[in-house]
């Protein structure tokens, strides 16, 4: 369906869920048509149609119990150019401070009309909590250590659009396995869509029984370089660590930075990924941040896309089913 097809239209008959929590569980097919459907809405933007009409009467909830730059804004944004009112929540200076809990300020934030909310929080299952306690469609903008499905899927999209397809591809994951919700999302995705996964990192940042996942573990960037496709960057989680998981920051870099030398020993059109925030000299040194195999602000573009055909096919859905 084209994406410029009226918000009344009837979804993708291979999309029919009202929330997105997870890419766990969806299959190539569901993939493949948030993939699609980005990609369209890319090419009506880049034919000028920056503002369409899918979401027109439709108010959105950023709800953000946690800080955000990309994701908070691509959403925000791409509620906007499908034409839907959108409310912003930031969890500093509300009234949470005055011990309003969290199911309280979702509900109440729902009672002035929002029908989808976007929710970022630190406890891994809170966006899935919320579906039990709202009729809105809920997007998970990141929850805990457990997923950030846009990301994973603009991540995704982003390597799609530079190699063609997924499946063949050999795509390393190096850094904070451990406390990554994006690294979740890449592996169910990426898996699904028949990519080999490598998870690489130092021993106490990756987590036991990984493998189950259907990925390999290496404890070896310099041993994976030259066998990737895809290097995805992940950033320290230094918020989520609770006690010290390599000796200094100088040591990691040394040992799992992507630097120069690396890009080098690399496939000539390796692509380099990180999800942002990135620490430049920790996960990455500047000059291959900013060098010419990054794609790193590919990846913030096409996140408002992504974000875009979530929010339509959710609401299509929901649509369809009568959950407005
Ligand atoms: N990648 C990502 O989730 O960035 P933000 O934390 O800025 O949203």
């Amino acid at each position: 369906m084209s994406p410029s097809a009226s918000p009344s239209a009837a979804p993708p008959a291979l999309w029919n869920r009202p929330h997105l929590l997870g890419l766990q569980g969806l299959s190539a097919a569901e993939l493949t048509v948030i993939l699609d459907r980005a990609a369209d809405f890319k090419r009506l933007h880049a034919a000028g149609q920056t503002k369409l009409d899918h979401l027109k009467g439709v108010t959105v909830g950023n709800l953000f119990f946690e800080p955000s730059t990309r994701t908070k804004t691509s959403f925000s944004l791409a509620a906007k150019r499908l034409s839907a009112d959108t409310v912003d929540f930031t969890a500093s200076g509300s009234s949470l401070s005055k011990g309003e809990t969290f199911i309280d300020t979702a509900r109440n934030i729902e009672a002035m009309g929002v029908t989808q909310m976007v929710v970022r929080h630190s406890t891994s299952g809170a966006p899935y909590h919320l579906t039990k306690h709202l009729k809105a469609g809920v997007i998970n903008a990141g929850d805990g250590t457990h997923e950030h499905p846009t990301q994973g899927l603009l991540d995704i999209f982003t390597i799609r659009e530079h190699r063609g397809q997924i499946a063949g591809l050999t795509v390393a994951l190096v850094g904070d396995i451990l406390h990554s919700r994006v690294a979740r999302s890449n592996i169910w995705g990426l898996t699904t869509l028949g990519a080999k996964v490598i998870v690489c990192g130092p021993a106490t940042l990756i987590p036991p029984e990984i493998e189950r996942l259907g990925v390999e573990i290496s404890h070896s960037l310099d041993a994976i370089v030259p066998r990737t496709d895809v290097i995805n960057l992940l950033r320290i989680q230094a918020e989520r660590q609770r006690s010290a998981f390599f000796p200094s920051i100088y040591e990691y870099a040394h040992f799992f930075g992507m630097n120069g030398n690396r890009v080098q020993r690399a496939r000539k059109d390796v692509l380099i990924l990180a999800p942002g925030p990135i620490n430049r000299g920790v996960e990455l040194t500047p000059d291959v941040a900013d060098g010419d195999h990054s794609v790193i602000l590919d990846q913030v573009t096409n996140g408002l896309f992504i974000r875009m055909a979530c929010l339509s096919l959710l609401h299509e859905a929901r649509s369809v089913s009568g959950q407005h």
